[in-house]
């Protein structure tokens, strides 16, 4: 089976195009709930092919870390386009090499619908390490939705979910947030109820 590496290492080429419905039809519109109120040094973690540069608030100093380098270049390229300067690092959100406290705020976006379930605290405690006291950490990420129509939809859609990006809509993040000791403080649906905005603060007293 291909790991997730592997997956985007080969779906980078395409990412865009195969992606493009969505990303125009519902991410592009929801893309800025992201950065609400955010200002700093902020991380995006799982940066991808830079999908969320436009929206990165003018003035913060933009960090971006992905374990595909194919999805990385793809990323510079895209800043480079729009004119915007970021850092860009190969890097597993399980292990990064970046100092403690050293950012103001953290996003991630289709992350963790990646992300195993057992990868979710070690991530979140990472991201949590890297962030100042009080930080924020907002998530958009695809849940399994109840009603039945929606519901049978998805179970026909997830198959080629996993088969492409290794995603699924049965992660358990909030409950993964709270097993990591950090609070959720806003969770929300902001496409029916498929896609949620979830925001994280790290402890304010550490
Ligand atoms: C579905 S894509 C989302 C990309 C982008 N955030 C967006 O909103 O379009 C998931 C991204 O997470 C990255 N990823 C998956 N597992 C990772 C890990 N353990 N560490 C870092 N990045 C990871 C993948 O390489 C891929 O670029």
């Amino acid at each position: 089976m291909l790991s997730t590496l592997d997956r985007y290492q080969r779906i980078a080429p395409f990412y865009d195009l195969l992606d493009l419905p969505f990303e125009y039809g519902r991410y592009r519109q929801i893309r800025p709930l992201l950065f609400d109120g955010m200002s700093g040094r902020i991380l995006d973690a799982g940066v991808g092919t830079g999908r969320n540069i436009p929206f990165y608030p003018q003035g913060a100093e933009v960090v971006g870390i992905d374990q595909s380098p194919a999805m990385l270049a793809r990323a510079a390229r895209h800043a480079r386009e729009l004119g915007r300067t970021i850092e860009l690092h190969a890097m597993d959100v399980t292990r990064l090499s970046l100092p403690d406290k050293s950012f103001d705020a953290a996003v991630a976006s289709f992350l963790f619908c990646v992300l195993p379930n057992d990868l979710q605290v070690p991530a979140l405690h990472e991201i949590a390490r890297v962030l100042k006291p009080g930080g924020t950490l907002r998530l958009l990420e695809y849940v399994r939705p109840k009603g039945a129509i929606r519901a049978a939809i998805a179970r026909l859609w997830e198959p080629w979910m996993k088969w492409a990006y290794g995603a699924g809509f049965d992660r358990k993040t909030e409950e993964h947030v709270i097993e990591a000791g950090l609070e959720i403080t806003e969770t929300r649906f902001v496409v029916d109820d498929l896609i949620k905005l979830i925001s994280v603060r790290t402890d304010p007293i550490r």
